[in-house]
């Protein structure tokens, strides 16, 4: 194979350029402005939300919603334990503590069940990550979320959607994902469905929390651009220049959704069967796979293997709990099991049919022994 496949690529084209240069031409101010307000339109209707807010990264648009929930130092937020770090981390920022559970182990989201064991009357929040586009259906097959939600209500609690990962993936009842929780939270950094760089955003259809939301992110101005302030505030916008790239990214989804789905597809279908790995399943009429995810034997040999051959892989996230970072006890089989063998393989929606077959034999080859 001549080029490396990069396990995934950000992919900007010549409509995301010329909106740069056009953008430039007028001479604006670089600051949010008229090209953000579409891009959070743009989000907003793609999504069903009737508010979108966007901020500098996906970290931080879970601190502020946490922040906008009321969450405080010393408080409890309920986290799966298998999630990319700036979930739990994004609250550590504020002083609350994580409090890790394990996911369920075909959809790597949030156990209702163990959800429940684990509230205390600290618990002050459940932040929901729909891992790679899915919605929890291991434990309870036909309303895994609604669970998630009762539990929330019944405890007074609100439910704070990670939805990094999941633009372009609902519900089984056709909502959009990060469309349920009190408030939902998206990433547009590199590898994402679309990406602006760094960025992300809430959305929400609390008119009041998103009221909080745009005063928290521009240092708690009464008003646009006056320095009257009524509340503690930051600085968490986005830029002009950003939202360029952003508003031709939005245009292009509906064939980055599509095609992600053709992938994942065809990486099912070539590599059926095949012993020593085995890709987690999707359910294709409502999930968009971000990535490839696969729970392989021999992952490091594989890696090494597909490496050598210009094909690129990741490691999928570690359990959080055992990451220097956190150094926690606790038994969470289903995370620590994905630390062991779980594997993204190329994901880019760049690939080619052909370079997924090529990808697929040279997986085969190698649990093949040939
Ligand atoms: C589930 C999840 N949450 C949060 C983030 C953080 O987003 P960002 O990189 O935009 O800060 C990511 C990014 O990879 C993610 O996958």
């Amino acid at each position: 194979m001549d080029r490396f496949i990069l396990q995934m690529q950000p992919w900007f084209g010549e409509e995301e350029k010329q909106a740069i240069i056009d953008y430039l031409n007028e001479g604006g101010f670089m600051t949010e402005f008229k090209r953000t307000e579409k891009f959070e339109q743009m989000i907003a209707e793609y999504t069903g939300a009737r508010h979108c807010i966007v901020v500098n990264n996906g970290t931080i648009s879970l601190t502020l919603a946490a922040i906008a929930l009321g969450i405080q130092h010393g408080d409890d937020v309920i986290v799966p334990n298998y999630s990319m770090i700036a979930s739990p981390n994004s609250i550590k920022m504020i002083g609350a503590n994580p409090v890790f559970v394990d996911v369920e182990p075909e959809t790597l989201c949030l156990d209702a069940a163990l959800v429940e064991k684990a509230l205390t009357p600290a618990t002050k929040a459940i932040m929901f990550v729909s891992a790679n586009g899915r919605f929890p259906r291991t434990r309870f097959p036909h309303d895994g979320y609604e669970r998630l939600a009762r539990i929330a209500e019944h405890a007074g609690i609100p439910i704070i959607e990670d939805a990094a990962q999941s633009l372009g993936s609902y519900f089984p009842d056709g909502q959009h994902i990060g469309t349920k929780g009190a408030v939902g939270s998206f990433s547009f950094s590199a590898p994402k469905i679309i990406s602006t760089g760094q960025g992300g955003c809430l959305i929400t259809n609390n008119d009041e929390i998103a009221f909080n939301l745009r005063r928290l992110k521009d240092f708690g101005r009464s008003g646009g651009g006056n320095d009257i302030h009524d509340t503690i505030g930051y600085n968490f916008k986005f830029t002009e220049l950003q939202a360029c790239l952003g508003i031709e990214q939005m245009k292009k989804v509906p064939w980055r959704v599509k095609r992600k789905k053709e992938i994942a597809q065809r990486y099912l279908k070539n590599l059926a069967g095949l012993s020593g790995i085995k890709l987690f399943d999707h359910d294709f009429r409502w999930t968009t796979p971000w990535f490839i995810d696969s729970l392989c034997e021999r992952r490091n040999e594989l890696q090494e293997y597909l490496k050598k051959r210009n094909i690129g892989t990741r490691v999928m996230y570690p359990p959080i709990h055992r990451q220097k970072a956190y150094q926690l006890k606790g038994d969470h089989p289903v995370s620590e099991n994905v630390g062991e063998k779980g594997l993204w393989l190329p994901s880019a929606n760049q690939l080619a049919d052909a370079e997924i077959d090529l990808i697929c034999q040279n997986i085969t080859a190698f649990y093949r022994g040939v």
